[in-house]
Order: structure tokens, then sequence, then C-alpha cells
């Protein structure tokens, strides 16, 4: 059943002028990065509204970065799977592909990933709550890695660099997402309840632009309803077989 619809996929792909994959927590699930809305999800006894608000951060910036430090620690352990590892190699055979993530977890970068819109920040980044300095916390000195730091700049409170509940998208990705989906003619919706809006509304952007939606998703999700090809399997499983497949063919 899965070999029919891997060849149909391998076609689209083919066909396809702009090729888009819209990627959510559950493509790093088998990274063992938790997801969010499964059993023990990514919160683990953490109030999402303390850790993951602008009124949780105005009250206790500490337990808040407490959070972020240990989220970007387990980050840093975990490597990559062959569902970011497949995405990263279908870049590098095909023009005009674009991964618009809602993960924070810099994974498809660490994957080889180049063109990737992280729609909710970097785990991996802070920013200044005054001045607009953002900083890489890959390469920053400890004192800026403690629970309250302050920006190099005007030594204002430093917040993570991620999108909160109650805050809009960052504007620049935002657009881009935007154009790339009104333009892609296949879209890949892969790991992702398709639940929080306004990401998940690219999906939609994208079918009403005319585009072929393939999701890959073990359970159904609310973008089911407007996938033309449904793959339910871990991204994992079948993501490398399509890669293949798109090989085999002579792209
Ligand atoms: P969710 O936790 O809502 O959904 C994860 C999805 O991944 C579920 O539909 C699972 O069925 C699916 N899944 C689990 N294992 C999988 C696997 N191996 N392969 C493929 N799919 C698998 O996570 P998101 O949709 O990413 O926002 O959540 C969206 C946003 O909600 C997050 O970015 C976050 C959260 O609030 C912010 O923090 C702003
Ligand atoms: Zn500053």
């Amino acid at each position: 059943m899965d070999d029919r619809k891997i060849g149909q996929v391998a076609d689209l792909l083919q066909r396809a002028v702009s090729v888009v994959a819209f990627t959510g927590a559950g493509i790093s699930a088998e990274s063992g990065v938790p997801t969010f809305r499964d059993n023990n999800g990514l919160w683990e006894g953490y109030d999402p509204m303390k850790v993951a608000t602008p009124e949780g951060f105005k009250e206790d910036p500490r337990t808040v970065w407490r959070f972020y430090h240990k989220r970007r620690q387990q980050a840093q352990q975990v490597k990559p799977n062959p569902a970011h590892l497949a995405l990263a190699e279908l870049e590098s055979i095909r023009n005009n592909f674009l991964i618009i993530t809602q993960n924070i977890d810099g994974l498809h970068q660490q994957a080889g990933s180049k063109n990737v819109i992280e729609l909710h920040g970097s785990l991996f980044k802070a920013r200044c709550t005054k001045c607009s300095c953002q900083l890489d916390l890959n390469s920053c000195s400890q004192e800026i890695l403690s629970d309250e730091p302050s920006c190099p700049k005007c030594n204002s409170l430093l917040r993570p660099a991620v999108v909160w509940f109650y805050e809009p998208l960052p504007e620049e990705e935002f657009s881009a997402a935007m154009e790339s989906a009104d333009n892609c003619d296949l879209m890949f919706s892969i790991g992702t309840s398709a639940e929080v809006h306004p990401a998940a509304s690219f999906v939609w952007q994208a079918k009403a632009n005319g585009a072929v939606i393939v999701e890959i998703n073990p359970k159904p999700t609310a973008a089911s309803q407007i996938a033309d090809i449904s793959f339910r399997i871990a991204a994992g499983e079948i993501l490398p077989k399509i890669v293949e497949q798109y090989k085999s063919i002579g792209q």
C-alpha cells in the first residue's frame, strides 16, 4: 500500500517546481525529543503558562531561563534522525526545496539543511528585551548562560529568542513562509498536529493555492481532511524511502 504511495510522491516530487516541508515536533520524536501533545509531553511538569508566555517571563525570568537552558542542553545531546537526514538530502539534490519548521531544536540544520525557516525561533538564540541585540548561545560567554542574563550592549534582561503563547510569529519568517506556501506545488506536513495557528495555516494556504498536500504522521490530524496523500507511519521510516525512490527515477 505504502509502496504505491511512495511511487506517487516520488512522481510528484519530480514534477513539482517548488516543494515545501512543514514540520513539527513529531519529526524530532525519533531523535528522543518529546512532542507537545503526546503523553509525557515536552512541558514535563512545567506549566506552559509560566514558562512559555510573556507574562510568565515577566513574573519569573529565572525559572523561564532555567527551563530553556535545560531544553537547550537536551537538544545538544540528541542527533538528527533519518527523517531530518532525508529532508537534508532532498535539499541537496533538487532546487526550490524549503523547510518551514515549528521546531526550535535546530535538528534540521544539524542534519545539513540550509533552507530552513524557524517560525517559532530557536533554543540556540537569545534576544534583548529592550534593544535589537541578538545572541547566538552556541558562541557566547558562560556569563550569558546564567539564569538572569543581561544584554552585552545595553545591560537589559535577555530573553530566549522563541515565540511564546500570545506572541505573533516573527515578521520576516512569517512573510517568507507565506510566500513559499502560496507558491509551492507540493507541501509535506510532517510530524505536526497542525492545531497551532497561525503556523499550521500554511498547510491550508498551500492547499488553497493548488498545492498537493502529503501528510506524514502515525495519527490523523487537523490537516488530514485536506491531505491528498497520508502516510500513517513514523517520519523516519518513510521519508528515506521516498527520497530513495525519487533518486531512482532520475529526479
Ligand atoms: P504536537 O505535539 O502538537 O504534535 C506532534 C505530532 O507528531 C502528533 O500529531 C504526533 O502524532 C506526531 N508524531 C509523533 N511521532 C511521530 C513520528 N515519529 N513521525 C511523524 N509524526 C509523529 O507538536 P506540533 O504540531 O509541533 O509552539 O506543535 C505545534 C506547536 O505547539 C509547537 O511549535 C509549540 C506548541 O505550542 C510554540 O511553542 C509556539
Ligand atoms: Zn540590549
